[in-house]
């Protein structure tokens, strides 16, 4: 069901969810797979569709994908966090993001589904122009999903800190190491209540130029 939501609202409350995704609430593959049909839309480059998209819904592989989550954060078996840098500095909010990223840790093992996106090739050794066009093929269509999830009453966070332990997920997947990279790990839950805010950005007086840096 859709959110009654404007489109100018939808790209402004389409947060990183972490604490409020709700992991009792199955979600359907229907959804995901109406939300993938619309991302896709995105463009790419030459039109090539060869990214891969694997959901991973089975309670026992969502459960092994948590495993290598925590071991990318760092968090010991014992749920001791050492102490690791994460933080930037800019955000005004960023002790309740480390404290939300570290309450997703939590909540992983009964994820209802786990988005990885895959595109083709490795970046490793490749020019600037080549990684540009990788990346640039599929970060749209998983901003696309993420924005459908938020107009359907879903969540998702994009995750990155995965890539640490991307062999070990590969393997666990079956993903070809070689031939595809993993672009990041996205939790999909409906969310607990479906109000968001704007977020804190830099204005974009500080940030916009005209004509030259
Ligand atoms: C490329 C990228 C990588 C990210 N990696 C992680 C991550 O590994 N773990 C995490 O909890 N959040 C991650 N995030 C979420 C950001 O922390 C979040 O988008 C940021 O704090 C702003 O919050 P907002 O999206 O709710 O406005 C990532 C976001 C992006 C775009």
């Amino acid at each position: 069901m859709k959110l009654d939501l404007t489109f100018d609202e939808i790209l402004t409350t389409t947060r990183a969810v972490r604490k409020r995704l709700d992991t009792t609430r199955a979600v359907p593959r229907s959804v995901i797979e109406e939300c993938l049909e619309l991302a896709l839309q995105a463009p790419n480059g030459s039109n090539r569709n060869d990214w891969r998209w694997i959901v991973v819904d089975d309670p026992a592989m969502v459960r092994k994908l948590a495993d290598e989550y925590r071991a990318a954060m760092g968090v010991l078996s014992s749920g001791a966090v050492p102490s690791v840098r994460y933080l930037s500095g800019s955000d005004p909010r960023e002790d309740k993001l480390l404290e939300s990223a570290f309450a997703l840790v939590e909540k992983l093992d009964t994820m209802p589904a786990i988005l990885i996106p895959l595109m083709p090739g490795r970046v490793e050794g490749k020019s600037v122009v080549d990684q540009a066009s990788m990346w640039g093929s599929i970060v749209q269509a998983v901003w696309s999903f993420m924005l459908a999830l938020r107009s359907r009453g879903l969540g998702s966070i994009w995750a990155t800190v995965t890539s640490r332990r991307e062999k070990e997920i590969a393997e666990l997947l079956g993903i070809p190491l070689d031939e595809y990279t993993q672009v990041g790990f996205f939790p999909v839950a409906y969310t607990i209540g479906t109000d968001f805010k704007r977020a804190w950005r830099k204005p974009v007086s500080e940030v916009l130029t005209y004509n030259g840096f």
